[in-house]
């Protein structure tokens, strides 16, 4: 079992208690079962769901929870004796039972008579969340069709982790270390490594080799301006830009989520040089302006007003900066959000649609430039978010008929084509909001260019 420098039990006590004054009603959490490939012994890697690891703190296969008037229940099997050949002693279910301070231990079936009237969330794996309608009777609804009591249980969830408390910063300062030596070694790897996947492995090795499991699926590419690329396959060439968006995960299941862009060469050229600095002013800018009370849709539109402005000193867009944005046309450019919650999830409770990125009241808007912002709250102290502004040339964007009419009066297409060896760049680091301002926890990596320089010559 993992070794931490706090008492596990009493910061899990700390989120039941806070998560019980916020709702009458039993709670239920199961933390699922690893999904099989091909044949059933032979698991994918196993991810509890996040709601339990928050308030159960372990990473445990098949367990559940149940939190009641101050109580708390486990429902968990003691491994079979003949587990113990294929996969050693495992933790007995006292053993577990003490761990996370459950107050009472049962064997998983005595669940069954437990259920009345429990609020719950939907697990990902597809055996479990049918066991969940079964015992309780009813489809558990997805997301963001959530209603009753599933619904105000939700709520509170989101209330409770959408400020950090000092064991989660605690544990992602750790990921984020690890994640932060990851980027170093890719960018040292850089000088002698032929392909895409040589960096990849390099720096998931780090990952690896600290006992950590990737938050996500590593982004590794020349082609940076294909958002989620998870291939890995070219060779790096000498003038093409690498983009690396890798984040680990630690043993209880906090994320980071960094992305560095650096020249093959180890040198930008003027052009990619031009596009990084101006893609960075906006990182620090927008940095720079949070704060509580702050809305972060309005650091997302500060991005946006940054890029529009850098690329119309560049010769690539025409006219007003402002008008530019309230036109959209930055995203052509920049078509994602500035970033989102980040915490035991790499996009924070997601799986509850957007009931955590978005205050009550807001919804999405169908704006081209809008559309993708993951959060739109006003930022508090303990939220901890990413900072991802990017530019990127994406042919589905730049070549689809209807944008390029729309905005063939403000692109100057041919100024755009001496940018070409600009695909995509992306800068993002993962952002405390403190009750002053801001820590940045991924500060540890380097984001200006003569720096990202050396570190990819190996000069520092
Ligand atoms: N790594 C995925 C993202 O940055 O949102
Ligand atoms: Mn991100
Ligand atoms: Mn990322």
């Amino acid at each position: 079992m993992p070794k931490h420098a706090y008492s596990l039990p009493t910061i899990l006590k700390n989120r039941r208690v806070k998560l019980e004054s916020l709702i009458s009603n039993p709670v239920i959490l199961w933390s699922g079962k690893a999904i099989s490939r091909n044949f059933p012994a032979n698991k994918y890697p196993f991810r509890p769901s996040s709601h339990f690891l928050y308030f159960a703190g372990l990473p445990l296969e098949n367990a559940v929870i149940r939190l009641f008037k101050g109580i708390l229940e486990l429902f968990f099997d003691d491994p079979p004796t003949k587990a113990s050949l294929w996969h050693g002693e495992l933790p007995t279910r006292k053993e577990v039972a003490s761990l996370i301070g459950a107050d009472e231990a049962y064997p998983l079936k005595e669940l069954n008579s437990k259920t009345q009237e429990a609020a719950t969330i939907a697990v990902q794996d597809p055996v479990t969340y049918q066991q969940q309608c079964q015992l309780l009777q009813r489809t558990i609804q997805p997301s963001n069709q959530l209603t009753g009591i599933d619904l105000d249980l939700a709520t509170a969830i989101v209330q409770l982790r959408l400020q950090q408390d000092q064991a989660a910063i605690a544990e992602l300062r750790k990921s984020i270390a690890v994640s932060v030596t990851a980027h170093q070694a890719g960018m040292k790897a850089t000088a002698t490594a032929k392909t895409e996947a040589e960096i990849r492995g390099a720096m998931e090795g780090v990952i690896m080799a600290h006992d950590m499991t990737c938050a996500y699926n590593s982004i590794v590419t020349v082609q940076g301006e294909v958002l989620h690329n998870e291939q890995y396959h070219n060779a790096l060439k000498s003038g093409d830009l690498l983009l690396a968006d890798v984040g680990a995960e630690n043993a209880l299941g906090w994320a980071a989520d960094i992305t560095r862009t650096w020249p093959v060469s180890g040198k930008f050229s003027s052009t990619q040089r031009a596009i990084y600095d101006l893609v960075l002013a906006a990182h620090d800018n927008c940095i720079a302006q949070m704060q509580p009370g702050v809305e972060y849709r309005e650091i997302h539109l500060l991005a946006a007003r940054i890029i529009a402005e850098g690329l119309v000193d560049l010769g690539i867009l025409r006219g007003n900066p402002t008008d530019l944005v309230d036109r959209d046309a930055h995203a052509l450019f920049f078509p994602h959000g500035i970033g989102h919650l980040l915490g035991l999830d790499v996009h924070d409770m997601e799986d509850l649609g957007d009931l955590a990125g978005y205050e009550t009241g807001r919804t999405r808007s169908d704006r081209f430039g809008l559309g993708y912002l993951r959060l739109d709250r006003t930022l508090r102290s303990g939220m901890v978010v990413t900072i991802e502004p990017g530019f990127y040339q994406v042919r589905g964007i730049l070549h689809n008929h209807d944008l390029r009419s729309k905005y063939d009066d403000v692109v100057n297409w041919e100024r755009l084509t001496q940018f070409a060896d600009v695909r995509g760049i992306r800068i993002e680091d993962d952002v405390l909001i403190t009750d002053s301002g801001t820590e940045v926890l991924t500060a540890d990596l380097p984001t200006a260019a003569a720096d990202i320089e050396d570190l990819v010559m190996d000069q520092k």
